[in-house]
């Protein structure tokens, strides 16, 4: 059966008036299951606990989305032990298997497609578009892979001599723990769980603790598509409890791991001690944060300038790995993207992400909020507010578009990752010193240029040192396949997710030679 090439999942349209219909019941739908509680999922069985994490609407914070047991460290072993049983015969499943799983479980996805968005709005407070383009990537993530399954299937070409047969092939590793970030609760928990899948390994699936509700419905859809017993265990519970459990866990092969900075290198050392009865070096795939810059040239289209700064900072609120934190802008030109990024920014309608209208939600949880105006509190001494730096949370963890001007290159604010919608802008005196302040950071995740200088874009591909470059466009919205995404330094380990060589970071390979 041939299998058509991969192209993306189109955005839903709502400018057609029947997908705002649509996408509206999906939203009263969900509205009226909230509430619901997730069992842990251990090698098929529902288990319950005593302990209980609450997952609350960041919209409205008296708003419970759902509640979901909370394992223990006797309950993460258990989980470790349902998906080495499991591999035992997970690892021999054909590729076309695999692959079948994976493609399955997209078309349930698509076909369920406004019903995992609307949940998105509800548990982590993402505009209808972005929650849409959320499910999308979940889609592309599985269509993508179950591609790489197959074409991995076949191994990689190797030379023989006279007279010897060589095959080069890939197997799985293992067991594998994956702890996915909540910023994008549907497509990056997915892709990271059905890329482990798909590549032959069962895993234990801790979800960030935000989103726990989103996990256990693609769970469930998982069942649906044929997910045998074992091969995927959801374990809600504490990073610190259940996390470390897994992770030192000296039955799991590999961690794949998205999220911060801080808990990544934890995890990266952690996993680094050989375990008494580990028989392997535990593989790390660490996806960490980012502080992303745009930089705008004078030669640049300003308007472009600005959206593209727009969009990329107050996107999700911020709340992006992706996210442009940092707008660094050639002193000819400074002024004007000043103020064309503030008007741009004044005019953002901020509210309930559940109204079709709404361009940028809440904050996720009160530790986000209380960061956000923290760093806001730094920015009057960093820097001069230009719009925004207010927050409100009496509803739900509200922060306004906020920017900072003449913000200085080592400032905290241009250093540290803030995961909300606060922007520094930073004057350079040339282009050669704004690519050096772009670069002048401990990540190295996404960059844009903005400029219609050939000479500077050319040079931007030679000296900007992040994962993902753009130029003439914003930092944000990679897709798969299209955009591999993975950064440099401390944005980890350029895993490059949807991305050619991210299936066989799940694999070894091995070489058998036969003597004819
Ligand atoms: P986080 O580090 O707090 O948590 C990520 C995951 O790790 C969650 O599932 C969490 O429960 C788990 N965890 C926490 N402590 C743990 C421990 N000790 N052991 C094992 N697991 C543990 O990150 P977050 O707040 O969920 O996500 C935001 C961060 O993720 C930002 O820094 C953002 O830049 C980053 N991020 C990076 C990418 C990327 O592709 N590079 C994508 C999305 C988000
Ligand atoms: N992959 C996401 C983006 O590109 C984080 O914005």
């Amino acid at each position: 059966i041939g299998i058509r090439p991969y192209t993306h999942e189109p955005f839903s349209d709502f400018g057609e008036s029947r997908t705002r219909r649509a996408f509206a019941e999906a939203l009263q739908r969900e509205t009226a299951r909230l509430g619901r509680h997730c069992p842990l999922v251990i090698g098929g069985e529902r288990i319950d606990t005593s302990g209980r994490l609450v997952s609350a609407n960041p919209a409205r914070r008296e708003q419970v989305v759902g509640t979901a047991a909370k394992a223990d460290a006797a309950l993460a072993d258990r989980a470790v032990e349902a998906a080495a049983s499991a591999y035992a015969q997970w690892r021999h499943a054909p590729a076309e298997q695999r692959a079948d799983l994976l493609f399955k479980a997209a078309a349930l996805t698509r076909r369920r497609r406004h019903e995992f968005s609307a949940l998105l709005v509800l548990e982590t407070g993402k505009p209808w578009r972005e929650a849409d383009a959320d499910t999308a990537e979940a889609i592309d993530f599985m269509e993508y892979y179950g591609r790489e399954a197959l074409r991995l299937a076949d191994g990689a070409p190797v030379l023989s001599r006279p007279g010897e047969i060589n095959r080069y092939r890939y197997l799985p590793l293992g067991v594998g723990i994956v702890l996915p970030p909540w910023n994008f609760a549907m497509a990056i928990m997915a892709g990271m769980t059905m890329a482990a899948v798909g590549a032959g390994n069962t895993v234990v699936l801790k979800p960030a603790s935000n989103a726990p509700v989103i996990a256990a419905r693609f769970v469930e859809l998982l069942e649906e598509a044929g997910l045998p017993p074992g091969v995927v265990n959801y374990v809600p519970g504490s990073g610190a409890e259940v996390g470390d459990r897994l992770v030192d866990d000296p039955r799991t092969r590999f961690v794949s791991f998205t999220g911060s900075r801080e808990v990544g290198l934890r995890i990266f050392e952690r996993a680094a001690k050989v375990q008494p009865g580990q028989l392997w070096l535990k593989r790390v795939l660490a996806e960490l944060g980012g502080k992303d810059a745009i930089v705008v040239d004078r030669s640049a289209d300003l308007e472009l300038a600005a959206q593209a700064i727009v969009a990329s900072a107050f996107g999700y609120a911020g709340q992006k790995c992706s996210a442009c934190s940092r707008a660094i802008v050639v002193a000819d030109v400074y002024d004007e993207v000043l103020a064309r990024t503030v008007k741009l920014a004044q005019q953002l309608t901020v509210g309930d992400p559940a109204q079709l209208g709404c361009e940028m939600g809440p904050l996720i949880d009160r530790a986000a909020y209380d960061k956000v105006m923290d760093y806001v509190a730094l920015g009057h001494r960093e820097g001069r507010l230009a719009t925004g730096g207010e927050g409100d949370e009496t509803i739900g963890w509200y922060a306004q578009p906020t920017i900072f001007a003449d913000v200085q290159p080592q400032a905290r604010l241009m250093q540290e990752e803030i995961f909300g919608p606060v922007l520094a802008l930073c004057r350079a005196p040339d282009f050669d010193e704004a690519l050096a302040i772009a670069n002048d950071t401990a990540y190295g995740l996404t960059g844009a240029v903005i400029s219609r200088d050939r000479d500077r874009l050319e040079q931007a591909r030679r000296e900007f040192h992040v994962g993902n470059l753009y130029l003439n466009r914003g930092c944000t919205g990679a897709i798969v396949g299209y955009q591999p995404f993975g950064g440099f330094n401390m944005s980890g380990t350029d895993a490059k997710a949807g991305g050619p060589d991210y299936l066989a970071l799940f694999m070894q390979a091995q070489c058998v030679t036969e003597q004819l």
